[in-house]
């Protein structure tokens, strides 16, 4: 194990580690797998990914268990959602197998960095696919590599499973109507960096986006999904614009299973005003619960968690997706994947 890391205190950052592997698709097929301790990829200036935006991404997470075993969580709906992904960018989708077989490459060869038990870390897979072929008109990419780095990773927002604030702002917009929302393309994140930016100015986390087309429903929040606890029930927003969250899913999953009723559905703005928890879900996020939700056009603060802890809902819900994770809870629905670290 890596001695020089503070696991307890680790931040949501890039810490390099030994190895990243890789796969090239050229002429029409995916080559052998190879691995590198090299951290640069030397590309062609004119690539598509650095002109045109073919670049998609994942995150997952892999977690060491009370028994000592590692278990990627859900890496099955990382690889088909990159899949997704890379067919709404006219990209070449990654194959399964291959996707699976690269993640427990890259997780077993910087076995070192997985965090221990009990330190509420993890080690974060980061899966990367860019055009590669030079293009100066705008077209798709013939050649494509597929990276996947790991490095260990904290909570996202620095407050964990702690109350954080986010805001609504109406003049941006992430992505549009029928934009590519649905699918983990870096330029989405580049069109929310100043709205991020002025968040954070403001004191907030993260802003709560509202739907692109009418501005009337809540979209997602930052960089993950955004969930509300109304009358009793765990409701989430059902967008066209907005990224299938894994996490979400699993949450909604959950919640089922402690018969709890799930909505997915539009939530107004105005619904805030009867939420008694909320909380942005991802697997950076994990849940991060919110405080004050604040409408900074109308000056308008929700105030959801006037307390600053946690609710009962959302506290059983992170409490049992971590105990799953960490093999403290039968994973019923078969959502880990166990690395073979021998
Ligand atoms: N929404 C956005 C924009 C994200 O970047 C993420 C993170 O991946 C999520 C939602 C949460 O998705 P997941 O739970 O699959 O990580
Ligand atoms: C994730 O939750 O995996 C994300 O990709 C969010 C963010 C760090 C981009």
């Amino acid at each position: 194990m890596s001695s020089e890391l503070d696991w307890k205190h680790l931040p949501f950052g890039y810490y390099p580690t030994d190895y990243n592997v890789r796969c090239t698709f050229k002429d029409g097929k995916w080559g052998e797998i190879e691995v590198t301790k090299s951290d640069k990829i030397e590309m062609h200036m004119a690539a598509t990914s650095l002109h045109y935006g073919q670049e998609i991404f994942e995150g997952l997470k892999a977690f060491r268990g009370k028994d000592g075993k590692v278990r990627i969580f859900r890496l099955e709906d990382n690889a088909s959602r990159m899949r997704s992904s890379a067919e709404g960018l006219l990209m070449e989708p990654v194959p399964e197998d291959l996707f699976r077989k690269m993640c427990l490459m890259a997780v077993k060869l910087n076995e070192r960095f997985i965090p221990p038990y009990g330190s509420g870390a993890s080690l974060y897979i980061r899966p990367l696919e860019i055009g590669m072929s030079p293009s100066i008109g705008v077209k798709a990419s013939s050649e494509y590599l597929f990276i996947i780095m790991v490095t260990p990773v904290g909570p996202y927002f620095k407050t964990g499973f702690g109350c954080t604030d986010i805001c609504i702002m109406r003049q941006y917009d992430r992505v549009a109507p029928r934009g590519t929302g649905r699918y983990k393309c870096g330029g989405n994140y580049a069109a929310s960096l100043v709205a991020g930016e002025h968040a954070h100015d403001l004191g907030c986390s993260a802003v709560l986006f509202l739907d692109p087309k009418e501005k009337k429903y809540l979209d997602e929040c930052g960089p993950a999904n955004f969930f509300a606890i109304i009358d009793g029930k765990y409701v989430t927003p059902k967008s066209d614009s907005i990224l299938p969250s894994v996490t979400n899913k699993a949450l909604m999953q959950l919640a089922r299973d402690m018969d709890i009723e799930v909505e997915e559905r539009h939530i107004t703005v105005d619904e805030l005003a009867n939420a008694t928890e909320a909380g942005a879900c991802g697997t950076a996020a994990v849940i991060s619960p919110i405080g004050t939700i604040r409408d900074i056009d109308t000056g308008k603060n929700y105030e959801i968690s006037p307390d600053r802890k946690p609710g009962p809902i959302s506290t059983a819900l992170y409490d049992r997706l971590s105990a799953i994770r960490l093999g403290e809870y039968p994973d019923e629905h078969n959502w880990n994947t166990i690395v073979d670290l021998d």
